[in-house]
């Protein structure tokens, strides 16, 4: 049987009140529309066309590597007028058509097949995945007649007194056989409240035609649709349950669930113990065996196994095996930094890699550097990378010991076994062995004080 799915995501989303179309709005550091994306084809759904119209260009670039089609919808008449706008795509394909929100990411993998499967056991023209809620505000209601098959769905701003009362909504999700829905699709008319093309109207249409109407009511927790801030803060809060109930169950430990903040895709080794307050992005990989205590950012990095980290913020780096980082220190994009390492207090790396075992422990600024292995930072370095027009680069081999308040103006070179004075201000290479001192020869000028009359 051959299966395809539609994504609507041309709305306004007017309620947002954005710049930014409503489906590329994140839900746990995803845009809502790669969400249902990733969903639909992780239900083996390979088949996807996106309907597109406002902000068409934005919705298609955050797509792009998702290998969907697009259909243009250039006006917003109504969810039936964007599912009208992929007959192009529909045209000629026997089989089920499933059609998916950009604006509903809650929706999981097993409900996608359970709604295929569903849809194809009963020989239904149309089904519909409906919830039933203690606040149908807002939502299509769903109308059964008294055998309880579905007749037909009715929009909230069009329900009489008493259908406004019913609680069983319509999610937005459907299964339609294909054929069926193409010759309904020309029936839809806009005689109604909001002067729309309603998709749900084919319901209707199908009923009357006395064909058979499936509908499958999943919680509200997987149809919640998303209109407005408010509504996205709410969905954000079951998706974050969702992802760390996940990584608990992969034995990662989480000190409060409540207050812990991790994006869809971050993976996470068992025996890690997270605790309150952690913001983990993007696509970042944590190894087994990790404690990342609280108020750590860490966006887009890998961070090998038995890496402890204290209140730091870490972006698109790298963090090798046993390493310790923080707190309070700052890992900028393209860092690499090696295994049993030690990145400290007030500590900042900018585009730098770190050798094994090196110690960086307090108050120091590398930035483009590429610095060795067992090396040892005193208190206060600053690489000095930016001449006021070009970032420079400093190369520092193993074994280099830099003193403390020392200031290495790049380009410059420090090689292998170095010891470097404290204070020192170094502009030419360090060769190998040397002691390089760059400062003032210290003056005593003895009996200062008597002479000057200021002696206490
Ligand atoms: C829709 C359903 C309603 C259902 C609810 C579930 C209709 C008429 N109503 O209402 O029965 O209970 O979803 O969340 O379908 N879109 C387009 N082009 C358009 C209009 C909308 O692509 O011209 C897209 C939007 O981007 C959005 C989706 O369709 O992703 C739903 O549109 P929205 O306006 O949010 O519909 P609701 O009022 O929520
Ligand atoms: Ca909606």
């Amino acid at each position: 049987m051959y299966n395809c799915a539609i994504i609507l995501a041309a709305g306004e989303g007017k309620r947002m009140k954005s710049s930014t179309p409503k489906v590329l709005h994140k839900i746990c550091g995803k845009e809502m529309v790669n969400v249902v994306i990733d969903t639909v084809k992780e239900a083996k759904v390979n088949d996807i066309n996106v309907i597109v119209g406002r902000g068409a260009d934005k919705v298609k670039d955050a797509t792009t590597n998702r290998t969907v089609n697009y259909s243009l919808q250039d006006k917003q008449l109504g969810t039936g007028h964007a599912v009208m706008c992929a007959k192009e795509f529909l045209k000629g394909k026997k089989g089920t058509v499933a059609i998916f929100t950009g604006d509903a990411p809650l929706i999981t993998k097993s409900t996608v097949e359970r709604l295929f499967d569903f849809h194809g056991s009963k020989n239904y023209k149309a089904t519909i995945l409906t919830s039933i809620v203690d606040n149908p505000y807002g939502y299509g209601r769903v109308l059964r007649e008294s055998n309880q098959e579905v007749c037909k769905i009715v929009e909230h701003k069009d329900c009489t007194e008493e259908e406004m009362k019913i609680n069983e909504i319509n999610s937005g999700m459907y299964c339609f056989d294909i054929e069926s829905l193409l010759k309904s699709l020309d029936k839809l008319d806009n005689n109604n409240a909001q002067g729309e093309y309603y998709l749900p109207d084919v319901i209707g249409i199908l009923k009357n035609e006395g064909e058979k109407i499936g509908a499958l009511p999943i919680p509200f927790e997987e149809t919640m649709g998303i209109n407005s801030r408010v509504q996205l803060s709410e969905a954000e809060k079951v998706m974050r349950k969702r992802i760390n109930q996940m990584h608990m169950d992969n034995g990662v430990t989480l000190i409060d669930p409540d207050c812990t903040y991790i994006d869809i895709d971050v993976e996470i080794g068992n025996d890690t113990i997270i605790y309150p307050g952690n913001v983990i992005q993007g696509k970042t990989v944590i190894g087994e065996n990790c404690t990342i205590h609280s108020n750590s950012r860490i966006k887009d990095s890998i961070i090998d196994k038995n890496v402890t980290i204290q209140c730091s913020t870490i972006l698109e780096s790298k963090i090798g095996e046993g390493t310790t980082v923080g707190p309070f220190a700052y890992v900028r994009p393209e860092s690499v930094i090696g295994k049993s390492a030690r990145i400290g207090d007030f500590v900042e790396i900018k585009k730098s890699t770190i050798g094994d075992e090196t110690k960086v422990s307090h108050l120091t600024y590398i930035g483009d550097a590429e610095i060795g292995s067992k090396c040892n930072f005193g208190c206060g370095t600053v690489v000095v990378n930016y001449d006021g027009q070009k970032k420079h680069k400093t190369v520092i081999g193993d074994n280099a010991f830099i003193g403390c308040n020392t200031n290495l103006v790049a380009p410059v070179k420090v090689n292998n076994n170095t010891y470097i004075a404290a204070g020192s201000t170094i502009t030419d290479e360090v060769p190998e062995g040397a002691l390089a001192i760059a400062r003032c020869k210290q003056v005593n000028k003895e009996g200062w004080l008597e002479k000057k009359g200021i002696k206490k």
